[in-house]
């Protein structure tokens, strides 16, 4: 199944999601429905309150940042290599590292795109589908995936990160997503 994906100005964007009560949801199935979407959506993460699920869960596959046509052995980035996953009930234990900028992008914010910083390392502990509790770390790309998934479930959005000049720049934009005045080649739920 396939669920609209939530615009920029919706409330539930800016919620800080609740833990998921095992056996509560059926983690299996919702994940495979986020991926769904994702996927049709030609996206590399997705979090649940991003399809208006306010729970502590998020799906990566980094996969496709690493298979361009145009991309040499040395263009790709070993943190990749298998990067499908599933996050339940995520806490970040710790950043680390130089902070460094990528131009990340949003499927709640589409047609913007903006140079984000964030710490080289994550260490992140979390439950997997089958509820087996596990603590990792990654780096790289892989890692600046999980911190912009993370974010979401605490009701933040990469635009956050910007500084003042440029979020002023985007306003008009923004408020243009949130009124569905956008161009996007995926399901989007738009309050009117
Ligand atoms: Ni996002």
């Amino acid at each position: 199944m396939i669920y609209q994906i939530i615009p920029y100005g919706d409330p539930v964007l800016r919620k800080v999601a609740v833990d998921i009560e095992k056996d509560s949801v059926d983690v299996k199935k919702m994940s495979e429905d986020m991926f769904e979407t994702m996927y049709a959506a030609s996206g590399v993460g997705l979090a649940a309150p991003q399809v208006g699920l306010s729970l502590r869960m998020f799906v990566v596959d980094g996969r496709p940042f690493n298979e361009g046509e145009d991309m040499t052995e040395e263009d790709k980035d070993p943190s990749l290599v298998d990067f499908k996953k599933v996050f339940i009930n995520a806490e970040i234990l710790s950043e680390d590292g130089e902070e460094w900028g990528f131009e990340e992008g949003c499927l709640s914010i589409p047609g913007i795109r903006q140079d984000v910083y964030r710490p080289e390392y994550v260490t992140i502990k979390y439950f997997d589908t089958d509820w087996n509790e596990l603590t990792e770390t990654y780096e790289g790309l892989a890692a600046r995936i999980i911190q912009h998934e993370y974010d979401h479930i605490d009701g933040i959005l990469f635009t956050d990160h910007l500084n003042p000049v440029k979020k002023r720049m985007l306003k008009n934009k923004l408020a243009d997503i949130t009124k569905g005045k956008v161009k996007v080649d995926y399901k989007m739920k738009f309050s009117k």
